[in-house]
């Protein structure tokens, strides 16, 4: 193929001053990447004005260059923006589209941009931009679906509803505490992409191929220019890092695997066997063939996008695992992992936040599933400790022959009357009926962080002021 008498096919017009001939046809399909990295085209403008910027400034180019550089790349922006840009996969990613279209729009002076950088610190700089500013949305994003779950659990700091472990109801809780929890799983999300935004605000232009460049540029002017606290300190770990990218992907998989309980949870809850809540019509289908049917499709197409951006993570890790230093083209097939688990986890945030919001919680149900399964057993043992001065492995043992009572007889702890609990042992008063209600037995748990509605009430002001 590469015989130049029989090729007719030209060499590349930004790197093939060596080559005679152009790439074959399954060269340039498996090399190009404009068909995805298009989307960095704002990130790379903004990066090349700033680049030119500086090397005027530094006297690398002068000041009627980088003003034709500049006023070419905003056309190029607002004819990429309204969609008049023709992207060609010859010229194989964004980085070469937009430098060719500068030559036709402003002829030789668009040579001059890629002096004193590479396509490895402008591709490390267009892609750190792009997921920096989705750091920023996802924060922005985890801070509704909080405030979601705020109102509700406020709404509901009273209702009590059956509290698991194993799905088998344990102990009474409040819908508000069960809220709550999910806060602070969503508030550690968030508080993990705040530290990856720290992370990774760190330019990286300047770095060039790996190496650095021998042109005085001056990398702390353009890395303020693009809104970064400082420049990377290695040029070779600057080229070859795809960490921000792996730490997205991963903070991402964590908040995955939470919406993804969440909607395990609302999957369990809506059905008619549960019917702790009902979805809005806004955020469930119906059945083609059953027409009594609502079906929670957005839950269970969340819990599905978590399993894509987990295979996200782990392909991103993979690529990575044994590159050499520094840059090696295995990392283009960065972008599509993380593009298309961000578009995932966006989709899957926001479609909770509006199932939180728009959920009917059926607290008659809630409560009635609350007092079944003996849920009050653990009140009834620490009422003997505290009352009748049991240690509690015996209040335990006693709790438990009243629980097989009732049972037996079909009926709650609370149905027993005195003397079949007197039976069991003698201690036991008519006061005793006051902590097996469920309300009682919620009302009681006051311990820090614990289900009462006092203490629910602690946490969502905790929250609030920090949301
Ligand atoms: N399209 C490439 C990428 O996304 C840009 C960097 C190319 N660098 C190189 N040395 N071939 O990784």
């Amino acid at each position: 193929m590469a015989d130049d008498t029989t090729d007719t096919k030209s060499s590349n017009q930004m790197w093939g001053g060596r080559f005679a001939s152009g790439p074959d046809a399954i060269m340039e399909e498996i090399n190009a990447s404009i068909g995805f990295d298009k989307k960095l085209f704002a990130q790379d403008i903004r990066g090349s004005i700033a680049h030119a910027t500086m090397l005027a400034h530094q006297g690398i180019i002068s000041a009627e260059d980088k003003d034709k550089i500049v006023h070419g790349l905003n056309t190029i922006l607002s004819e990429i923006e309204s969609g008049n840009f023709e992207f060609s996969r010859q010229l194989e990613d964004i980085h070469m589209n937009v430098e060719a279209r500068l030559a036709t729009l402003i002829g030789p002076a668009a040579g001059r941009l890629h002096t004193a950088r590479s396509r490895n610190d402008q591709v490390a700089l267009d892609f750190r931009l792009w997921v920096k500013e989705e750091l920023q949305k996802t924060e922005q994003m985890l801070t509704g679906l909080i405030a979601a779950f705020l109102d509700r659990a406020e709404e509901h700091a009273e209702s009590v509803m059956p509290g698991f472990t194993h799905l088998q109801a344990a102990q009474p809780v409040t819908f508000g505490h069960h809220c709550m929890a999910y806060v602070e799983m969503f508030g550690r999300d968030r508080s993990r992409v705040r530290h990856a935004i720290e992370h990774l605000d760190e330019s990286p232009i300047g770095a060039a191929a790996l190496a650095g460049t021998g042109y005085p540029i001056d990398r702390h002017m353009t890395a303020k220019a693009l809104g970064f606290r400082e420049p990377t300190r290695n040029s070779i770990d600057t080229v070859s890092d795809r960490d921000f990218a792996i730490e997205f992907l991963s903070i991402a998989a964590i908040a995955g695997m939470h919406l993804s309980r969440l909607a395990e949870e609302i999957v369990i809850w809506s059905t008619p066997q549960f019917g702790f809540v009902r979805l809005s019509d806004a955020f469930s289908t119906g059945s083609s063939i059953m027409p009594q049917k609502k079906n929670p499709d957005a839950a269970e197409l969340v819990r599905a996008k978590t399993g894509r951006i987990n295979g996200s993570l782990v392909a991103l890790l993979t690529i990575m695992k044994g590159l050499p230093l520094a840059y090696s083209k295995d990392m283009q097939e960065d972008k599509e992992q993380v593009f298309d688990a961000a578009e995932s986890l966006e989709l899957a945030i926001a479609a909770m936040t509006g199932m939180v919001r728009d959920m009917t919680v059926n607290t008659a149900r809630m409560k009635a599933a609350a007092g079944s399964g003996y849920s009050t057993a653990t009140d009834l043992a620490d009422w003997l400790v505290r009352e009748a001065g049991l240690p509690f492995r015996d209040a335990h043992h006693v709790t438990g022959r009243a629980v097989a009572l009732a049972e037996s007889k079909g009926c709650d702890l609370a149905e027993l009357p005195l003397s079949d609990l007197q039976a069991i042992h003698a201690a036991i008063t008519d006061k005793v009926y006051d902590v097996l209600t469920v309300e009682a037995s919620v009302a009681s748990r006051k311990s820090f962080g614990g289900t009462a509605p006092s203490e629910v009430r602690r946490q969502i002001a905790f929250w609030r002021a920090r949301n």
